[in-house]
């Protein structure tokens, strides 16, 4: 049985929370396993004051450094078919959901839609935060609405997609409403009338290789998670955090005098006009591919994701991240922006 309120940990570590395996720790820290939990918690009044952030696997998240403020730990659990129509299946899950784990139980029940997403570290209710995207696939594209509660006033409320306003690793929960709402649980919307999205060449290279014409969504899944499991390291096995950096997206103009100097430069039309390049071809470009500076790396199958060789801090990563970003403005005039969060004291670069 869970309690009905949250207890309170000081001074908690957080290096076995994130999969980067930086050292770090929280001034104060509470699990959630329930929203009644987090109620009583938001009733005391002295928390309103402390600094917050909303943990779920990890999985996307730099520690700079120790957190001066009150670490709530996400560990809502639930999944379940809440109703179908003509259409579609609706789905609902806990925040504190493993993210591929709830992608592999909808595929056993034959409810398709979520495979491109398989694999993916981290929980569910982290997923809308940046917009998870992979191999064609954001789960915007997915999501019904999802349920949270307003840390400012305790209320209960839900979101839907348009609320949400997700871009490209983005949403409002990075932006205006960053550190307001903690996410409970998220409702996707699985359609009947499906169609593999296979466009994306690693993919379709994959199905090719396996003889698979017409995919059904548990071979789609197969297929990524071959694909991830060569270019990006398992975190269970190489401490890492994914992709390090956001592929740059330039307006025309720009990209044209980058497209007259670098012709094989693999770039995205974006619907608005704009183009998206590979961040990790850039990197690679610059040499940093299988790189170390320090325990800090690049690793050797994707210059995109950084790693923990071992023994890394906040500041090692920073010091790697903050070279990369200043090889890659050199050479081509473009600068990378972090993908990940960054928690904790910061270098006046992140974000910028
Ligand atoms: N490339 C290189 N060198 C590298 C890495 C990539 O030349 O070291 C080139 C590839 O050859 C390819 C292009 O860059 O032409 C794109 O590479 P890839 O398909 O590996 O994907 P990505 O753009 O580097 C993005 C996401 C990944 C996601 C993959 C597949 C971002 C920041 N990253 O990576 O997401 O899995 O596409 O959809 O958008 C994550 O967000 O943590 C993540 C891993």
């Amino acid at each position: 049985m869970s309690q009905s309120i949250a207890s309170l940990t000081r001074a908690a570590p957080l290096q076995a929370l994130n999969t980067f395996g930086l050292p770090a720790r929280a001034a104060w820290f509470a699990a959630i396993e329930t929203p009644r939990q987090l109620a009583g918690l938001i009733a005391m009044s002295e928390w309103k004051h402390w600094p917050r952030f909303v943990l779920g696997g990890g999985s996307n998240l730099i520690l700079t450094g120790d957190f001066d403020g009150l670490v709530l730990y996400v560990r809502i659990r639930g999944r379940k078919l809440i109703v179908e129509d003509d259409d579609a299946w609706f789905v609902r899950a806990g925040a504190g959901e493993n993210w591929s784990d709830f992608v592999s139980w909808t595929l056993e029940r034959g409810w398709p839609g979520l495979e491109n997403l398989s694999s993916i570290p981290g929980t569910v209710g982290a997923a809308p935060i940046q917009n998870i995207g992979a191999y064609g696939l954001e789960v915007t594209e997915r999501l019904q609405e999802l349920e949270a509660v307003d840390l400012e006033t305790g209320e209960a409320v839900v979101l839907d997609r348009a609320a949400c306003r997700f871009g490209y690793r983005d949403s409002v929960f990075k932006r205006e409403a960053a550190g307001r709402y903690l996410i409970t649980a998220v409702t996707f919307r699985l359609p009947k009338r499906w169609r593999p999205v296979t466009g994306y060449a690693d993919v379709a290279r994959e199905l090719e290789a396996r003889g698979i014409a017409e995919p059904t969504a548990r071979d789609v899944s197969a297929a990524v998670a071959a694909v991830r499991s060569r270019k990006l390291p398992d975190p269970a096995r190489i401490a890492n955090a994914g992709s390090f950096f956001k592929n740059p997206v330039l307006d025309a103009a720009a990209f044209a005098r980058l497209m007259a100097r670098h012709p094989d430069l693999p770039h995205y039309p974006q619907p608005d006009g704009r183009m998206k390049l590979a961040a990790g071809w850039l990197i690679e470009r610059c040499g940093w591919k299988g790189r170390n500076l320090g325990p800090a790396g690049v690793y050797e199958h994707q210059a995109l994701v950084l790693v923990n060789r071992g023994g890394a801090r906040g500041e090692d990563v920073l010091r790697l991240a903050g070279a990369i970003r200043a090889s890659v403005r050199m050479a081509f005039g473009v600068e990378l922006e972090p993908e990940p969060v960054i928690l904790g004291p910061q270098p006046g670069w992140v974000g910028g």
